[in-house]
């Protein structure tokens, strides 16, 4: 059974997408099928992987209930690795998603009350019945919105970037304190910290080892031993629409993720 992972810190530039990214490319690498779901409307994961934003190729008409989610699907240029992507349409989801729980909350609602938190779990189901894919990554917004909420529902795992930068941690508890009331709430029993990945690690500066030592104090052996580096090579790629492990295979940026995806792969207990 494919195991779903929200990529998910609701602070904004923390390398969310890189990792969506670079994690999905370098996992299809070593033979682990991927399906990476964009979740946000700004499209970075979509056009990272040179893509073009396009109508109606989004999750926005699975949620309105006009299209399927495995008719979303598209192979990407990576090897193991398709994707649902993502356009403006999204912006819409989350208007759609108010306007539904609105709905349920004044007893309007008709066939299915919990539409607007489920949606995306009863979408995925065919995914997790079928045997197409190892992991679904879902890459998604800087905010605990309810396209977020949805994200959660609908993941068995969290893995949260946290960069390597003043207060790493401020802000943190919102995510882990949702989980564990969508846990205790039996909204979603399972949902577990897969790992926390340090981002953007700058070896010239005693902060960047500061924060990782606070982090694993707070974190403990949740924290990837992995430390992704800053590196302009990472920023760069995508604006060639390629992950590094194409970009610049033989960068440090490179082997981090790759190195990062082993990680992640044997949390999982997936065999390679
Ligand atoms: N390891 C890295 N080294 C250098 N630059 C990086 C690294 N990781 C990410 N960046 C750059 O930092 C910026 C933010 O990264 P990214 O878009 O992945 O963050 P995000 O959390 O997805 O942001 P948002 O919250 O806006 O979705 C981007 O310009 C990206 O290219
Ligand atoms: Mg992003």
């Amino acid at each position: 059974m494919p195991s779903v992972i929200a990529i998910t810190n609701q602070k904004g530039g923390v390398g969310k997408t890189t990792t969506a990214v670079n994690i999905s490319a370098c996992l299809g690498a070593i033979g682990i099928k991927v399906l990476l779901i964009d979740m946000d409307a700004q499209a970075n994961c979509t056009s990272g992987l040179g893509f073009e934003k396009t109508p109606n190729a989004s999750l926005y008409p699975v949620l309105l209930g006009e299209r399927k989610l495995t008719g979303q699907i598209i192979k990407t240029e990576c090897e193991n690795v398709s994707i649902i992507p993502s356009e403006f349409d999204l912006c819409a989801a989350e208007v759609e998603l108010a306007r539904l729980s609105f709905e349920t909350t004044k007893g309007k609602s008709r066939k299915n009350p919990d539409h607007h938190l489920t949606w995306l779990k009863e979408a995925l189901k065919p995914i997790i019945k079928g045997k197409e894919f190892d992991v679904v990554l879902i890459d998604c917004p800087p905010s605990l919105g309810k396209l977020t909420l949805s994200v959660l529902i609908a993941s068995h795992m969290l893995l949260i970037p946290l960069q390597c930068e003043y207060y790493p941690l401020e802000g943190i508890s919102s995510i882990t304190d949702l989980m564990n009331q969508l846990k205790s709430s039996g909204v979603n029993k399972q949902l577990e910290l897969i790992g926390v990945l340090m981002t953007m690690f700058d070896s010239r500066t005693n902060l960047s080892r500061m924060v990782v030592g606070e982090v694993r104090e707070h974190f403990k052996d949740k924290v990837f031993n992995t430390i992704i580096p800053r590196a302009t090579r990472i920023a760069e790629a995508p604006s060639h629409g390629k992950p590094i492990i194409q970009y610049d295979p033989y960068s440090a940026g490179s082997a981090a993720y790759e190195s990062a995806a082993i990680e992640l792969a044997k949390r999982l207990g997936i065999k390679q």
